[in-house]
């Protein structure tokens, strides 16, 4: 009789745990990659921090630049940041896959419309970098450059 009891408990348990694990996984949507990273590819426009894409100071010695991707531009263009800065990348695509890439840096990543992708780069050197589309994206892709001033 004692056995059977346990036996109902344990079988509640079990239930509990699952009903939770699903729960967090469709309903809260905990499973990767994580909310704080998906934006409606649709209405890119309307949300922060694309509805004000630019270079922002944010700190001491620190820079976000908060950039749109789309066929076939970088928005914004020419950016310009100070040496030594870290300066972190908050971008997302308003339309296909894009990729950006910056030759003489580490920097290199795919970014995804519905995607907020996060890198932060620091550039020692002075000078002028390509920022270029390295996935293709259409008949434009070869066009799909811009620059970054270091000084
Ligand atoms: Cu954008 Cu290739």
């Amino acid at each position: 009789k004692l056995e059977e009891t346990w036996m109902i408990v344990s079988v509640i348990i079990l239930v509990i745990f699952m009903a939770i694990v699903g729960y967090q996984t469709f309903a809260l949507g905990m499973g990767p990659p994580s909310n704080k990273d998906i934006i409606d590819p649709q209405k890119v426009d309307e949300q922060a921090p694309f509805d004000e894409p630019g270079v922002f100071e944010v700190g001491e010695n620190k820079y976000e630049v908060v950039m749109t991707l789309e066929t076939f531009a970088f928005n914004p263009g020419d950016i310009e940041v100070p040496v030594g800065a870290e300066v972190e990348f908050i971008m997302t695509s308003k339309d296909v896959s894009h990729g950006i890439q910056i030759p003489g840096t580490n920097l290199n990543a795919m970014v995804l419309p519905g995607h907020i992708q996060r890198i932060t780069q620091v550039f020692n050197e002075p000078g002028e970098y390509l920022i270029l589309c390295n996935e293709y994206c259409g008949i434009g892709h070869q066009a799909m450059f811009t620059k970054i001033t270091v000084k």
